[in-house]
């Protein structure tokens, strides 16, 4: 066979989930299975509606997030319809194939209704937290492995986000939250997930170890920390750093979640800006296989046509391992291979 067509062989047989043209066996996801690790997806309702995408993702991943679909705003409108169709038919999708499910998220300062943000008073809105924390994770009991509790709750320099959680309870909205969850389901992992917090060291990631070590200090039941690693590839991966902040929280009695990876690249691209961002998803993934307390490794999308990126940042593109017509990049392979590799 000419090299070509053997290259193009190779990544339809990845792109239907299978390494076997590649020379290597079994799928994607079966590989992750292998090598114990969580490597996950974030999916639109949509993606589980076609037939084409629902296989797709089912041979190549072992957990889903929704992208959006179990955000306030999006699941609860209005303060009495709950939009719980999109959300069931992606608990139904991960139920039906074996896959693990993980919940995004309750807390949080963006895409929430009018009647959230308009909350005035503290005994409201622990209130509503409550009921909507409750409500939520009493209904997928048992079928929901995990949830970002809390999101976002730190500025850059580490200090609380002034969001309306702050504002109308106090600091302590997050132990009402993590508690709530707990109680709602007491199987279910609970997770404080954030960005900029993976390298140990700089103020925010500091802080979050910080404001995590406290949470447990005082008994909140928490289980896991996210890492969202939304990456630039012109920036390479500092290892070290990333590490230290792994084995901090595993002393803590907590895992690590690679939660929302995507590696953006400067347009245009060219073969070295992918060469960069592929050594990034390659050397985090193998953190992700090798770093006990690690092991999550979560992609915020599989293909560019759907990232959130071009419309988040101008100039940045082709930050996910499938392009826009959905067929893997290179990049996909080697990460195939780390996952198989003991
Ligand atoms: O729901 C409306 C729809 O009614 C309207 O017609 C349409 C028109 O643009 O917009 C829809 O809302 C969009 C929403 O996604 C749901 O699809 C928003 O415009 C859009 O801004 C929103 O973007 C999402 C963003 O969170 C919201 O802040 C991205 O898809 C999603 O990838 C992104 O994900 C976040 C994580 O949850 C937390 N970490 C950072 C990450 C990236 O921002």
């Amino acid at each position: 066979m000419n090299k070509t067509y053997a290259i193009i062989g190779c990544l339809s047989i990845l792109a239907a989930g299978s390494l076997a043209g590649c020379g290597l066996t079994g799928s994607v996801r079966a590989r992750a299975d292998a090598a114990k690790v969580t490597f996950g997806v974030a999916v639109q309702p949509g993606d589980v509606l076609d037939p084409g995408t629902k296989k797709f993702i089912a041979r190549n991943f072992n957990l889903i997030v929704p992208e959006n679909t179990m955000k306030w705003k999006l699941l609860r409108p209005t303060k009495a319809f709950w939009n719980w169709s999109d959300m069931d038919k992606l608990v139904d999708f991960a139920e039906e194939n074996g896959i693990a499910m993980k919940g995004h998220t309750f807390v949080w300062h963006q895409q929430n209704p009018p009647y959230v943000d308009g909350l005035k008073n503290r005994d409201e809105a622990a209130a509503l937290l409550t009921e909507q924390i409750t409500t939520v994770m009493t209904r997928y009991r048992g079928r929901i492995r995990e949830y970002d509790v809390a999101n976002e709750v730190l500025n850059e320099d580490g200090s609380m986000r002034n969001t309306v959680w702050l504002r109308t309870i106090g600091p302590e909205y997050l132990d009402i939250a993590f508690r709530t969850a707990r109680e709602a389901d007491p199987g279910a992992r609970l997770i404080l997930n954030d960005y900029n917090n993976e390298y140990a060291g700089q103020a925010k990631a500091d802080a979050f170890y910080e404001l995590v070590k406290a949470l447990k200090g005082r008994g909140v039941p928490i289980d896991g920390v996210g890492l969202q690693l939304h990456l630039m590839a012109k920036y390479p991966l500092n290892g070290d750093a990333l590490k230290k902040t792994i084995a901090r929280f595993r002393d803590l009695g907590l895992f690590v979640s690679f939660s929302e990876v995507d590696v953006r690249i400067e347009l245009p691209v060219t073969a070295e800006k992918e060469a960069a961002q592929a050594a990034i998803y390659e050397g985090l993934l193998g953190i992700a296989k090798s770093e006990a307390g690690a092991g999550n490794f979560v992609l915020w999308g599989y293909t560019d046509a759907k990232s959130w990126i071009p419309a988040a940042f101008a100039g940045y593109g082709s930050a996910l391992p499938f392009d826009r017509e959905g067929k893997p990049k290179p990049v996909f392979k080697s990460m195939g291979k780390i996952l198989s590799t003991r």
